[in-house]
């Protein structure tokens, strides 16, 4: 690993993330060694501007050329999707070559697939490989690892269960959409139904009432607010479920079958009640809608193209809270919240996806496991606590601050 070139290579740096995450780094990368990565040299020439980086150019079918890629850093990460289209032999590369790798991805029967081919050889050779370190699913796995570890700390009992609930202000990217629809054109829209869809082997519980997606409206006392279900609770509680089922059981924080499930708020009274209420009915129906080319041509004509994204102005007018309530088998309750200012899906993982790559790139020690964890990993059982200190440092709202 020493012997490599770059420590960190952001591949996709020239999709509307990743204009973003070459301006993190050149901001905050401080003495690591980086380069741009992706299959267009000219367009990778003028994102780079003046920052003090490399440049390596590799299409996503480019097996050769992916395996130099992934030879030459220790860490990789991506923001070229749809991951399932361009990041496939990415990953392989990386697994091949030992280097670790972190993306932004929230298909999960695409990382379902990584699961399958990839996590066997990764957890043997101590590869961390992290998908879904963006705005899916780091909020929901760090925070519920935040909530777990304080009531294991306050009470001494694992957490039983969790609830979370998501404030949101922010735009589509057109590659977000082309993701989406890329799930339902081939034909994986029924993995997405599935609550263990992440989940190693043998390790869903029998009875899964509890751990069912919510889909009606519901008022919730406790956050004293209308809850709306929330789509991307589809793949952020698949997350936390894989989490939990991979860490040890001796000494975990997490019950081994804690409940996890989260929401989105509405807001108090008649008016909250009404917006949760059709904001259920509207899932229903683009559940439905998925499912019919003619919705998915409209939605096509209509929305972001890949390449396109919010405005700047909207992206920093942007923000996101997400809101934690955790319960111990013996009843203590702890409260947690990661929270940010910019657009969720831009600013915030930018700052996500660019501070997993650094963390990933630093003292293997210090990161949960150590130097032997690898495989197929999620954010809290790749990166845990100290990734929630370094977003802290980030500037966003972390409570309770791991000590
Ligand atoms: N987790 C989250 O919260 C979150 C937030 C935003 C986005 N995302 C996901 O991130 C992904 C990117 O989103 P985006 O808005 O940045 O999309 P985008 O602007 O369309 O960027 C796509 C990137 O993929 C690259 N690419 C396309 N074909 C390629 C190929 N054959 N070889 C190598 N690279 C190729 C593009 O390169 P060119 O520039 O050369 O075309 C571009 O860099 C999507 O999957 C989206 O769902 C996740």
């Amino acid at each position: 690993m020493r012997q490599r070139a770059y420590d960190v290579v952001l591949y996709g740096a020239s999709g509307f993330v990743g204009r973003q995450t070459v301006a993190y780094f050149a901001q905050h990368a401080g003495r690591l060694r980086w380069a741009l990565a992706g299959r267009n040299a000219a367009k990778l020439e003028d994102v780079r501007g003046n920052a003090e980086a490399g440049l390596i150019v590799a299409d996503a079918g480019d097996d050769d050329a992916l395996a130099k890629l992934a030879a030459q850093s220790k860490v990789v990460a991506s923001t070229a999707g749809p991951f399932a289209l361009y990041g496939s032999a990415l990953v392989a590369a990386c697994v091949a070559q030992g280097t670790h790798y972190c993306d932004i991805t929230g298909e999960t029967p695409w990382v379902r697939g990584l699961i399958e081919r990839h996590h066997a050889q990764a957890a043997a050779d101590g590869t961390r490989i992290v998908p879904c370190c963006g705005f899916d699913s780091v909020p929901s796995d760090i925070g519920a690892l935040l909530v777990a570890a304080e009531i294991k700390r306050q009470s001494g009992q694992p957490c039983a269960r969790i609830k979370a609930c998501h404030a949101i202000r922010g735009g589509l990217n057109g590659g977000t959409l082309a993701s989406l629809l890329n799930i339902a054109e081939a034909g994986a829209l029924d993995q997405l139904g599935d609550p263990f869809l992440l989940n190693p082997q043998g390790t869903a519980p029998d009875d899964r009432r509890a751990h069912a997606d919510v889909l009606a409206p519901r008022h919730d006392s406790d956050f004293d607010a209308w809850l709306a279900p929330f789509v991307m609770a589809a793949i952020n509680t698949r997350v936390v479920r894989r989490s939990v089922a991979l860490t040890p059981r001796r000494g975990s924080a997490y019950a081994a079958e804690m409940v996890y499930q989260e929401f989105l708020r509405t807001g108090r009274g008649p008016l909250g009640a009404a917006i949760a209420t059709g904001l259920a009915g509207g899932i229903g129906v683009g559940i439905v809608g998925m499912r019919s080319a003619a919705w998915r041509a409209a939605m096509r004509r209509l929305l972001p193209a890949p390449g396109q994204g919010p405005s700047e102005r909207a992206m920093d007018n942007g923000s996101f809270r997400c809101e934690l309530i955790g319960e111990s088998v013996d009843g203590t309750h702890v409260r947690g919240c990661i929270a940010g200012r910019g657009d969720p899906g831009n600013r915030a993982t930018t700052i996500f996806v660019c501070e997993a790559a650094m963390a990933l790139a630093g003292d293997a020690r210090k990161l949960p496991g150590g130097v032997s964890r690898g495989g197929v990993l999620t954010p809290a059982t790749a990166l845990g606590l100290p990734y929630a200190q370094r977003l802290a440092q980030a500037g966003m709202t972390i409570e309770p601050l791991p000590q």
